[in-house]
């Protein structure tokens, strides 16, 4: 197999430049040697990311973010390394296959990968067998036909809880992986698969990897009518959306996507040829969820269950996404339906219709507030106002607010100046406080040693001298995550012979601990240029550092022992430290 080198995917990286290609995913405007524009990677309107053509890297001054062209892309995209590689060479004009290399990338978490290869199609296959029959016929029941099956790759657990277990065990995979998998349990019995008995639906992470499963009952009545697997290193609930990596593309085209609640009515509206389609999962819309979906599409429409739970979540989520900046529409569907019902019971057309025309997110809050009130009673009518007032107040959007102001000012009798007079007066006293997102813990001041850590691996990244410095003098940062970066320097040192800044953020990968240290390094104020003072003096510190706890270390050891030599021994390491230090100042 064609395997591509580190130095083939470093060619490919330096032959395009990050600025033209962030360039066209958002405007970038140039102060002195570095652009500027608005960070992607966080909710944000000024302009905090830096990108630098020197270096071929961004940084958040905000978030922190930071990578190099191919961690753009990936993080912006929502894509692979090897998918977002294939594109960087598509645009240097390098002609490159994706299969040839993606065996050999994201190292770290590929035997749980691996696992769910196995567990997908052992369960897929299962559904097909004479144990499959009832689950088929379940499927049948409600229309879910043999297409439908294999295109979202559904399959069964069956009654023995052993079978799955076996085969992975059978493959040589660790026991301890198969736990992390969370498809296995260690109980009474040994080892056991976690599903059995229920129809498994893949969930896949928005790369389009399997990394997790929702398996639902089929017969007889139990307590959990689904069972998701658990959070793993690479099943992220609030960073998945069901059937995301699918829909992605025809949201683009269609410039619209549709929301719904559970993965079952995705799979209906599917069948109905409505595929821009993602799920909640019935769960709370996070940040991060928001923001995948900002960016999947200009129209956001949310298709929520038409029971009252169903109001509810639209409103929880209508609000996440407009603290995002986006502005959903709403369709509400009659009878308590979820869309799943509502297709089956009016058909295809019907449902078409309802997604043409949805209401603006101020009706459905206004009728959302309405329910329950009666609003003859002056009380009820005094809560309506104000709470509407409130919800409007988080809407961006000046049309918007008149027409609902004129609207409430009918049904209240009340003028309009005065309700105008309101919401000015509380947006002024709510401007939203902007979170700042830190890198740093917020307990964590940094201690004089942290701060010569940090500057010394500023350096570091940046000249190979320094590099050669801090080998010859230092052997330990104190700091986990910093020793940790100044590992990954020296070893990137020792294949390369150079540090370059955007190919070692290739070689570090996925590894996202080790990324945001580097974007708190790369967010330090400090200058380009060092001068040899300044990092003979880091090192001083960090030296003091060492000496101090091994010296502490030391004369613990001595305490506890009580052979003469031994004493000695020890007393004559801890002078030796201790000249060591007088030389360092
Ligand atoms: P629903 O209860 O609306 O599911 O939950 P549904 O789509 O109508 O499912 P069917 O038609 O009965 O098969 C919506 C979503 O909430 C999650 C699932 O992801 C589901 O798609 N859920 C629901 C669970 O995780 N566990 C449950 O027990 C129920
Ligand atoms: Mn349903």
């Amino acid at each position: 197999m064609n395997v591509l080198s580190n130095d083939e995917i470093n060619h490919i990286r330096g032959s395009v430049n990050i600025v033209d290609v962030i360039g066209e995913y958002l405007p970038l405007t140039q102060k002195g040697k570095n652009f500027f524009g608005v960070c992607p990677f966080h909710d944000d309107h000024s302009p905090s990311m830096s990108v630098s053509s020197e270096k071929q890297i961004y940084t958040c001054f905000s978030c922190g973010a930071t990578g190099n062209v191919f961690k753009f892309i990936m993080d912006y995209e929502h894509i692979s390394f090897p998918e977002a590689l294939k594109k960087v060479a598509d645009k240097a004009g390098i002609d490159i296959a994706i299969g040839d290399f993606k065996k050999n990338t994201n190292t770290r978490f590929q035997s749980l990968y691996d696992i769910y290869e196995v567990a997908v199609k052992f369960y897929q296959n299962n559904i097909n067998t004479k144990e499959g029959k009832e689950a088929k016929e379940y499927l049948r029941g409600r229309d879910i036909t043999d297409d439908i099956i294999r295109e979202f790759g559904i399959g069964l657990s069956i009654k023995n809880r052993e079978m799955l277990t076996k085969l992975l065990l059978g493959k040589e995979f660790a026991h301890a992986d198969l736990l992390k998998s969370g498809l296995v349990v260690k109980n009474e019995y040994g080892y056991q698969d976690i599903y059995y008995n229920r129809i498994m639906f893949p969930l896949w992470d928005p790369s389009g990897k399997v990394v997790g499963f929702s398996g639902r009952v089929y017969h007889g009545e139990k307590e959990f009518k689904y069972i998701n697997t658990k959070e793993t290193d690479i099943f992220k609930k609030g960073e998945l959306l069901y059937n995301y990596h699918r829909a992605k593309e025809e949201a683009r085209m269609k410039q619209s996507v549709i929301i719904m609640e559970g993965f079952m009515d995705v799979i209906r509206a599917y069948t109905v040829g409505v595929k821009n389609v993602i799920a909640t999962m019935g769960t709370a819309v996070t940040k991060e969820q928001a923001g995948m979906i900002k960016k999947m599409a200009k129209e956001v429409i949310l298709c929520f269950d038409g029971d009252r739970a169903g109001a509810k979540a639209t409103l929880a989520c209508s609000n996440e996404l407009l603290e995002m900046g986006v502005i959903p529409k709403i369709v509400r569907l009659e009878k308590d339906l979820d869309p799943d019902e509502y297709i089956k019971k009016y058909g295809k057309e019907k449902f078409l219709a309802k997604l043409e025309n949805p209401i603006s997110v101020m009706d459905f809050k206004l009728n959302y507030l309405k329910q329950d009130k009666d609003l003859s009673s002056t009380v009820d009518m005094a809560n309506y106002v104000n709470t509407v007032i409130q919800e409007l107040a988080k809407i961006d959007d000046e049309v918007m607010r008149e027409i609902s102001l004129k609207k409430i000012s009918q049904e209240s009798n009340l003028d309009l100046d005065f309700l105008k007079a309101r919401l000015n007066n509380l947006k002024e006293k709510q401007e939203p406080i902007k979170e700042v997102p830190r890198v740093l813990e917020v307990n964590e001041r940094p201690s004089k040693y942290q701060k010569a850590e940090a500057g010394l691996l500023y350096y570091m990244l940046r000249y190979p001298e320094v590099i050669k410095m801090y080998q010859k003098k230092i052997t330990y940062m104190p700091t986990d995550r910093y020793r940790y970066l100044a590992r990954e320097i020296n070893y990137f040192y020792k294949n390369y012979q150079s540090i370059d800044m955007a190919d070692f953020i290739t070689f570090i990968g996925e590894d996202q601990e080790l990324l945001k240290t580097l974007g708190e390094i790369n967010r330090l104020n400090l200058k380009e240029e060092y001068k040899i003072d300044e990092i003979n003096d880091y090192i001083n510190v960090i030296l003091e550092y060492n000496i101090k706890v091994e010296t502490a270390r030391l004369k613990e050891q001595m305490k506890r022992t009580s052979d003469p030599f031994e004493k000695a021994n020890i007393a004559k390491q801890i002078v030796g430290l201790k000249m060591r230090r007088d030389e360092s100042d």
